[in-house]
């Protein structure tokens, strides 16, 4: 997994390894665990399809929480470029009225996605909305919403592997790849 890689038109090096991310998956679920262990009500995660099924999946194998799992998909990124225009595929439907509500995402680029995911989130009544991301591009972020479990913080260039694609291919790669310029 030290080599350049190709994808359609595209190369990308390896950027963020198997092991760094595994230690920070990790390191996610023991701070989720501390801040939920003494709740009464189990803790309800929504992975958001299709980037964080990945990340979701490693996250909740490591978390001694008890805890529910629904999945929801949204879709904003064509090729290399995220858009405004955030599309709900598979639908939310199961009651999250007064339930702690912890969002999974893979990576918040712009934060289009998961503003407009929280918005109708917010009309639903939850408890409380908390988010965790494994990777966030501070200088793409266009929003104000705060991420309350993050990751790794990374410079504002496309990355594939570890569930997130470029144009639907790369999502089985077991660690990151960035795009060489
Ligand atoms: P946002 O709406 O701009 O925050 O983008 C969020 C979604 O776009 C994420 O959930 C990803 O699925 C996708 N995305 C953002 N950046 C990248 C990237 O560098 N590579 C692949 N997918 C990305
Ligand atoms: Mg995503």
């Amino acid at each position: 997994m030290n080599d350049v890689i190709s994808i359609l038109d595209l190369k990308f090096k390896p950027y963020i390894s198997e092991d760094k991310i595994s230690a920070m998956v990790k390191e996610l679920a023991r701070k989720i665990d501390e801040d939920y262990r003494d709740k009464e009500s189990v803790p309800l995660f929504l992975c958001i399809l299709n980037g964080s099924f990945m990340f979701c999946s490693d996250l909740l194998k490591q978390l001694k929480t008890p805890s529910q799992i629904e999945f929801v998909r949204l879709k904003s990124y064509m090729g290399t470029q995220s858009t405004e225009n955030v599309q709900m595929l598979i639908d939310l439907n199961i009651n999250v009225k007064n339930r702690d509500v912890i969002l999974i995402e893979d990576i918040v680029d712009t934060g289009h996605t998961l503003s407009y995911f929280i918005e109708i989130l917010r009309d639903m009544n939850p408890r409380s909305i908390k988010i965790a991301s494994l990777i966030f591009k501070k200088e793409a972020f266009r929003k104000n919403f705060s991420i309350d479990y993050l990751g790794f913080e990374i410079e504002n260039k496309f990355i594939v592997g570890y569930g997130l694609d470029y144009n639907e291919l790369g999502r089985n790669l077991p660690a990151i790849f960035q795009l060489v310029d």
